[in-house]
């Protein structure tokens, strides 16, 4: 760079210990495998190999979320400024702000964007990106998790808080609850809060959603293994579990899991846990809930938030939801 180009407009703010990875490892593996049943969280699949696997899945036949929430990202952008005039984007869980691109050109007035993420080299990488093609933006990053609550900078308003690619449904609904209170702290009134959720519908089309006949989710599924393996000195053998995908319909969300194809004993050196899986035995890896409009405006309402707009695909599969902050607070 010569002595003479302006330094390019951005700013980085690490709101995240630099172990709190590691640690938060540690704690969700040895709490999810010692629990009836076991768990783990979904938010392990994404390291480098996860996160290349989801953006396989994401073009899969089968996959419909990432493209049904594009089509409403492009078409209703324009309309998105029109009602929110935002000046400030934020953006929790950004990763390569993809989705973002769709937004930008039709945000006339947007002087801010604030990337929110736990990965600090894909906030980065996604920054050079967006801000060769945006040079007058200011660009903000925040490493954090955004499932804590959270301190944004001082930035322009209105601001618009986004949350895409239906993500919310990983949280359970008390998790919901709490991460729907803490988006509300975190606007002012004439603030608003953009959502993605994918929708109830018929479970033949969900199920292949998360058993794709290619094997990329089961892959996907069993990386977490992989990670742990890695992270922790684990040694699951990816071979002896299959991946398994079910509907609940009553609490109507996807789970992912993991089933012990025989009896089997998993060793967890740095946790100095040996843990013992029965025949046909199931971790659950994710689970992934399906919204209706009246539970969105409920859960939405529950935290302070008013729904003012409720956009879908063409094929009513998944919707993108503008609110506001509710009169009462
Ligand atoms: C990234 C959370 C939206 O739940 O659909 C994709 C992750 N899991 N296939 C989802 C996922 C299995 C995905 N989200």
């Amino acid at each position: 760079m010569s002595p003479y180009s302006p330094l390019p407009p951005f700013q980085l703010t690490r709101a995240l210990p630099e172990d709190a990875t590691d640690a938060a490892l540690r704690s969700d593996v040895l709490h999810g495998l010692t629990s009836t049943p076991k768990t783990l969280p979904p938010k392990w699949f994404y390291d480098a190999h996860g996160s290349v696997l989801f953006d396989e899945i994401t073009m899969l036949p089968e996959y419909y979320p990432t493209r049904a929430e594009r089509e409403v990202l492009v078409a209703r952008a324009a309309e998105i400024a029109d009602v929110t005039g935002v000046r400030t984007l934020v953006e929790l869980g950004s990763g390569s702000s993809d989705k973002t691109r769709h937004l930008l050109d039709a945000f006339t007035e947007l002087t801010t964007y604030v990337p929110v993420d736990v990965s600090e080299s894909a906030l980065r990488g996604a920054a050079d990106t967006l801000l060769a093609e945006h040079p007058a933006l200011s660009v903000h990053a925040l490493v954090a998790d955004f499932t804590r609550p959270l301190a944004l900078p001082e930035t322009p308003g209105p601001r618009l808080v986004a949350f895409l690619g239906g993500t919310i449904g990983n949280l359970l609904p008390a998790e919901r609850a709490d991460f729907l209170r803490a988006v509300r702290g975190m606007l002012s009134p004439g603030d608003f809060f953009l959502l993605g959720t994918d929708l109830v519908k018929d479970e033949a089309t969900l199920v292949a959603a998360y058993d794709d006949a290619a094997g990329v989710t089961a892959a996907f599924n069993k990386n977490v293994l992989a990670v742990v393996n890695r992270e922790l000195g684990a040694d699951f053998d990816l071979g002896a579990f299959e991946h398994v995908a079910v509907w609940d319909g009553e609490r109507e969300w996807i789970e992912m899991r993991l089933r012990s194809a025989g009896e089997q004993v998993v060793k967890v050196p740095a946790l100095d846990l040996a843990v013992e899986f029965g025949p046909g035995e199931e971790l659950r890896t994710e689970v992934s809930a399906k919204f209706r409009q009246d539970g969105v405006r409920g859960e939405l309402r529950a935290a302070g938030l008013e729904l003012e707009r409720w956009w879908t695909d063409a094929a009513g599969r998944f919707a993108v939801s503008l609110s506001s902050v509710s009169m009462e607070g």
